[in-house]
């Protein structure tokens, strides 16, 4: 997620700027820049890297006024480069703007001003909005950017200034964080709170559809139709540690409670359930293409190869194409059978996990496609990758994987469906059947939080247990792998994930009421299966945790402790159903007192073999 810090009042706004943008350093970003406006000119200075290189170039060319705007750019749409870091200005440099999130219809107003006539030096969707807000202008910014967020759609927090009213910032917020600082003489913007902490602690939180207007002296809130909007000044508490955290007590739980958004803004922009379309700009794969592909191989290592073993049902319930999976450090060695008839679908949060990097140039090297679910642009396999699709779930802090796990499976069921579209195996309106699934899935996260309580209850009855045994059957096998790698990973409690359907082959000898058993038993066509599963195990002694839907009615009667998520289809289920498991192995590992976010012995990115 990128950082925006915004400044303007009677003191050094550069220094105020840039000294914010240090604090927002733990949200991640790979490039930076600041806009001040000094004798009705902009002047603008951005560095790819740290801050430490946007200093240096400011001390080579300094800067000095009371009005500035700066950016810490997590690359989305464009790689890393000074060419694409924030700020960016209209043609004419009237107009300069810094920008959190993802403009979903910037490539059609990027055509339309193109015909226009108008010329882009980056690859951002933020310039877009440069050149609309400068078209829209006559002698107002704020009504410009009335008039240009009416054509916009997406998720914006924006910061704007013009050379020819240097008086004042406007601001914009949906869907991204915004949140304004009220001073003495002096106003200020930023994507988050540790940002301002220095400064003031009575802060605004913009809302979706705010336009804010900040002089010196005075902060105007209105909407895109000049409506004055009245927002609440509330004085922030929090010391900067908490306020990164953003009031969590780890950025692990952070991150958990931000999936339903970041599986939105993964989703943002390339799936129209309505028309039954789906739109990955990143694959550039033809009809043709697609319908010569053999197989598939998914590689991945860890959680990401988990999200592979899903991927497995869809690409070939939906897309109908054979497909294995394997682990990277495997894959390697195992001699696989690869030509250019076959797709290789790397999967990798941070695109720098080694196994995994060695297995996508074994198989470049025998002229397989190569396609990347990633999360961190310009990475090592993103970069080698002939196709990368971006889960833009911002930079993942907590070294369990928990909101990149379900931003790659979110990618993963677009990508089998965007596949399943031009092969044509799926019909049209079973497509706009699993879309619409796939929308409904944020919203679904977050009333399942307010099951939140259970599972800490859950947690705290179970935290002494030295070994659990995690069961699920057909797409929610591999939740119950990665649930028991939850556990294992923060709370060093050994935990094995099983196919229901193989507990009877051996792990049944374990049960005992000192094993607790978490089945994933969701409504899917293997529920009755799964059921019957759990009745062998309760049978035996165990003491059974189930995850179940809503609408089971039943459940209570399998299970010694019920976990309800929201009903939903099965192909998306485990997006669902892996989060009362990240929950739980949370719980657990505070409990006992461990270090949720950085555990023993493990590593955020595993770069060596
Ligand atoms: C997940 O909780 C672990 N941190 C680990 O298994 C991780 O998924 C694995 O190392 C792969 O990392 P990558 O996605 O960055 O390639």
């Amino acid at each position: 997620m990128c950082g925006i810090v915004g400044y303007i009042g009677g003191k050094n706004a550069v220094d105020i700027v840039l000294n914010g943008l240090k604090k927002l350093e733990y949200r991640g970003y790979d490039s930076s820049g600041i806009a001040v406006v000094k004798d009705e000119q902009l002047q603008i200075r951005r560095s790819i890297g740290k801050l430490k290189n946007l200093k240096e170039n400011i001390e080579k060319n300094p800067l000095e006024s009371n009005i500035s705007i700066g950016h810490t750019r997590w690359a989305t749409h464009g790689k890393p480069s000074e060419e694409n870091a924030h700020p960016h200005t209209d043609p004419t440099k009237s107009i300069v703007i810094v920008h959190n999130g993802i403009i979903e219809n910037y490539a059609e107003l990027k055509l339309r001003l193109e015909k226009e006539g108008k010329e882009f030096k980056s690859e951002t969707d933020t310039e877009v909005i440069a050149h609309l807000i400068k078209k829209h202008y006559k002698d107002n910014l704020l009504n410009a950017v009335q008039e240009t967020l009416k054509e916009i759609k997406g998720s914006y927090a924006l910061g704007i200034i013009c050379k020819d009213e240097p008086n004042k910032i406007v601001c914009a917020r949906q869907n991204a964080s915004l949140i304004v600082g009220a001073g003495k003489g002096e106003n200020f913007l930023a994507s988050d709170i540790p940002a301002l902490l220095s400064y003031t602690r009575n802060m605004i939180f913009l809302e979706n559809g705010d336009i804010a207007e900040l002089t010196a002296n005075e902060i105007t809130i209105t909407d895109i139709e000049n409506n004055v909007k009245k927002r609440e000044i509330k004085n922030i508490k929090w010391d900067c540690v908490q306020a990164e955290k953003e009031g969590y007590k780890h950025f692990m739980l952070k991150e958990i409670y931000e999936q339903p958004r970041t599986i939105e803004d993964t989703f943002r922009g390339r799936i129209y359930p309505d028309e039954g379309r789906v739109y990955i700009e990143e694959i550039k794969l033809s009809k043709e293409d697609i319908k010569s592909i053999s197989n598939i191989y998914v590689v991945a290592c860890g959680t990401a190869y988990y999200s592979g073993l899903v991927a497995k049902f869809l690409f070939e319930n939906f897309a109908k194409i054979p497909t294995e999976v394997d682990i990277a450090s495997e894959f390697r060695y195992r001699e696989p059978i690869l030509n250019d008839k076959v797709l290789i679908v790397i999967v990798s949060q941070s695109g720098e996990t080694a196994d995994t990097l060695a297995a996508l140039r074994l198989a470049k090297s025998k002229d397989c496609t190569i396609l990347a679910v990633c999360n961190v642009v310009g990475s090592s396999i993103s970069r080698e990758a002939d196709h990368v699709v971006y889960t833009h779930c911002g930079p993942e802090i907590g070294v369990a994987s928990t909101k990149a796990f379900t931003g790659q499976l979110t990618a993963l069921y677009m990508v089998s469906l965007d596949l399943a579209c031009k092969k044509e195996s799926l019909s049209k309106e079973e497509i706009k059947k699993y879309l619409k699934e796939l929308w409904e899935i944020p919203v679904k996260i977050g009333d399942f939080f307010k099951q939140s309580e259970t599972v800490y209850e859950v947690a705290k009855r179970f935290a002494n247990k030295r070994d659990f045994l995690y069961l699920g059957r057909h797409v929610n096998y591999p939740i119950a792998l990665e649930g028991a790698l939850k556990l294992k990973e923060i709370s060093y409690i050994h935990a094995e994930g099983y196919a229901a359907g193989e507990m009877k082959h051996g792990p049944i000898a374990l049960i005992d009421d000192d094993m607790p058993i978490i089945a994933i038993a969701v409504k899917s066509k293997v529920y009755e299966k799964v059921i019957s599963n759990i009745g062998e195990a309760k049978a035996r002694g165990a003491t059974v945790i189930i995850i179940a839907s809503e609408s089971d009615k039943t459940a209570s009667n399998n299970g010694d402790n019920v976990i309800y998520v929201p009903d939903c289809d099965e192909f998306v289920s485990p997006i669902l159903s892996v989060i009362p498991l990240q929950l739980l192995a949370y719980y657990v590992a505070v409990v006992l007192g461990c270090d949720v976010d950085q555990p023993r012995n493990l590593a955020k990115s595993v770069t060596v073999e």
